[in-house]
């Protein structure tokens, strides 16, 4: 059945033929959308739209593309409040604090894990992510680890092993045996339930050369890699995954130049997290530098209990837009086309005929207002494979 969405006062497209007229979003003005099954089936001006089964007005307002939340770690139970304020009372951030949502996720069931997830990725539906990453890393045993992938495929096709998170504590003494047991029979557990391997390339995590084999025997599994790297300062993790040509290398919040003309030459997605940054009061990432310098940027939540516990893109476009230098188009764009891009997705972040309808309907009549409005409910209805998961307006 097609179903027609008409008076659409702003349609962000991302289509790059559109950018002629459009700009880097594809914008189209007074346009419809006219959508068959789970895809796109015509994108053009209202006046022109073809008749279609049924009709949904959008009252002037604008679409875009669902965001495409690359990264997230959502496979968790309890939080971390305590050591939130804790940081905002002067405390640091350390890669620790990990061990502690380890400990709360052994203890948890399937069943609460999996509503714990459900009700995340409901919260992230609300506010227009369409797609979403998840990853394991706070389970850490050959049972945890598969256990958290189970579950994050409930949910999406964007599963990522991400074993080497932290050494546990029990391998504290030993992590180059906690290597060999993540690049052994965890990873021959989890291998199953992944599409992606991950490894948190840093001080107080793993270093180059133990990111380098997780990766060669994830690759050896066909997972493909990606890293976090260059979060809490400058490391060799960019460089690694410039290297490897990794699709995209996340957080890059320390780079230095031979940083940036790595990820330019070797056409690694950036994917920055503001969220991060907002909670643990480092410094944005340059994401005005990296643009300026060629380097492809994608933008995402990083979802978790301890760096970044927020669901929101859009919160995550306004950080962008007022302390990393990117414009609103730019924003919008890095976390839809350029979302899509970093998971390696030709289906979704772009409203073209033949792709995904995975849209948004916001509460305003341009994407600016995603910015422009930081911190207001905006979205209001999200679409998902053609099927609208919910209205309020
Ligand atoms: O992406 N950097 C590593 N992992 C998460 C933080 C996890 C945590 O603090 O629990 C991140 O920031
Ligand atoms: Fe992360």
């Amino acid at each position: 059945m097609a179903v027609l969405i008409t008076n659409i006062g702003e349609l962000v497209t991302n289509d790059p033929e559109r950018r002629d007229e459009g700009g880097l979003l594809g914008l189209v003005a007074d346009a419809a959308l006219v959508v068959d099954g789970s895809k796109v089936a015509w994108v053009g001006k209202a006046a022109d739209a073809p008749a279609a089964d049924q009709r949904y007005d959008a009252g002037g307002r604008a679409v875009l593309p669902g965001f495409v939340d690359s990264h997230s770690h959502l496979v968790f139970a309890g939080d971390r409040a305590q050591e939130f304020a804790a940081r905002m009372a002067g405390e640091p951030y350390a890669a620790g604090g990990i061990r502690t949502t380890v400990a709360a996720t052994r203890a948890a069931t399937d069943e609460q894990l999996t509503a714990h997830v459900a009700r995340h990725v409901a919260e992230m539906h609300r506010q227009g992510t369409t797609t979403v990453e998840i990853k394991s890393g706070y389970g850490l045993t050959v049972l945890d680890e598969a256990r958290s992938l189970a579950v994050a495929q409930q949910f999406t096709d964007e599963t990522t092993f991400l074993g080497a998170h932290v050494v546990p504590a029990e391998h504290a003494d030993d992590p180059a045996g906690y290597v060999d047991l993540v690049t052994g029979p965890m990873l021959e557990a989890a291998a199953p339930y992944a599409r992606w391997v991950d490894v948190f390339c840093e001080t107080g995590a793993f270093d180059a050369e133990q990111a380098r084999a997780v990766l060669a025997a994830g690759a050896a599994k066909g997972l493909r890699g990606r890293l976090h790297a260059n979060q809490l300062g400058t490391g060799p993790g960019v460089q690694l995954a410039a290297e490897l040509g990794l699709t995209a290398v996340d957080h890059c919040t320390y780079l230095d130049d031979a940083d940036i003309a790595a990820l330019r030459d070797s056409g690694t997605i950036a994917t920055l997290l503001p969220g991060v940054e907002f909670s643990t009061r480092h410094p944005y990432p340059d994401a005005r530098r990296l643009v300026d310098a060629g380097v492809r940027v994608a933008l995402a939540s990083d979802c978790n209990p301890g760096s970044s516990y927020t669901s929101s893109v859009p919160l995550c476009i306004a950080l962008a837009v007022r302390e990393m230098g990117l414009t609103p188009a730019e924003a919008v764009h890095a976390a839809t086309a350029m979302g899509a891009q970093a998971l390696d997705r030709d289906d979704v972040g772009v409203l073209a005929p033949g792709k995904r309808a995975d849209f948004s309907l916001i509460d305003a009549p341009s994407h600016v207002h995603l910015a422009y409005r930081p911190g207001v409910p905006l979205v209001a209805g999200t679409w998902i494979g053609g099927r609208p998961i919910q209205h309020t307006g």
